[in-house]
């Protein structure tokens, strides 16, 4: 999601200014994903290298994330959208991981729309404590990709859940950035990417369909060879 604070700033605005209308963008996108009947929609909302940044800037973020996920958590039960949270949890101020057990529990049986955000994430991390995990119990079980996969993307899904949070399919990053930095490195290992320049406050429906329109367009040949 990025672009929120290039887009305040070219109005002289603050970048907390930047992230509120980011987090109407989110609505948006999670409204057109419904319609686009996308299964999974993972949005990065924090990486554990945000904490770098201005404290008053942190603390606008969560208070933002806290709002949206007591605010929403009504529509997304009515509307069948489960909300889950991936990343560290223990650094995170009371307030936000009250309002993320919530959300969690109250739409654990959305079945429309998994909507997950990644807060203080880094899936490097996500990948060494899926090792850490496994070496804690891995006498007594053998890893294979799909359950170190499960491991790491934290995904006991429900089996109607097809893909799996496992194995991403496309990822999509805003404001002309060209990196995955340090976003769901494991599970995006054949994932397709979509790099677009338009600021995520921008960033709605058309730029949704635009962006799934040339996913559909990939040759997704998964090492095989193209069909003749
Ligand atoms: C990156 O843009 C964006 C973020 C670090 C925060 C994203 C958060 C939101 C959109 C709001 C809350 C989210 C939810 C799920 C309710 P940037 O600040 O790095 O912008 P820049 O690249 O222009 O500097």
């Amino acid at each position: 999601m990025d672009g929120n604070g290039r887009w305040a700033e070219r109005r002289g605005l603050s970048r907390t200014n930047g992230h509120r209308q980011g987090v109407e963008a989110v609505r948006r996108v999670v409204d057109a994903s419904l319609t686009e009947n996308v299964r999974i929609l993972t949005l990065f909302a924090f990486s554990a290298d945000n904490w770098q940044r201005p404290a008053d800037e942190v603390a606008g973020l969560f208070d933002l994330i806290s709002r949206y996920l007591a605010g929403e958590s009504r529509a997304c039960q009515r509307r069948g959208v489960r909300v889950s949270v991936i990343g560290r949890r223990d650094r995170l101020p009371r307030a936000l991981t009250s309002a993320i057990t919530r959300a969690e529990e109250a739409t654990a049986g959305g079945r429309r729309l998994w909507l997950r955000i990644a807060i203080d994430y880094s899936a490097r991390e996500a990948i060494l404590h899926a090792v850490r995990q496994l070496a804690w119990d891995g006498l007594r079980t053998t890893a294979s990709l799909d359950s170190f996969g499960r491991l790491i993307s934290n995904t006991r899904e429900p089996a109607a859940w097809q893909p799996t949070a496992a194995e991403v399919d496309l990822v999509i990053r805003t404001g002309g950035e060209r990196r995955l930095s340090d976003f769901l490195l494991w599970e995006s290992a054949y994932a397709e990417l979509h790099f677009t320049n338009s600021m995520w406050p921008d960033f709605g429906p058309e730029d949704l369909r635009a962006a799934l329109h040339d996913f559909r367009g990939r040759d997704r040949r998964f090492g095989r060879l193209a069909a003749s």
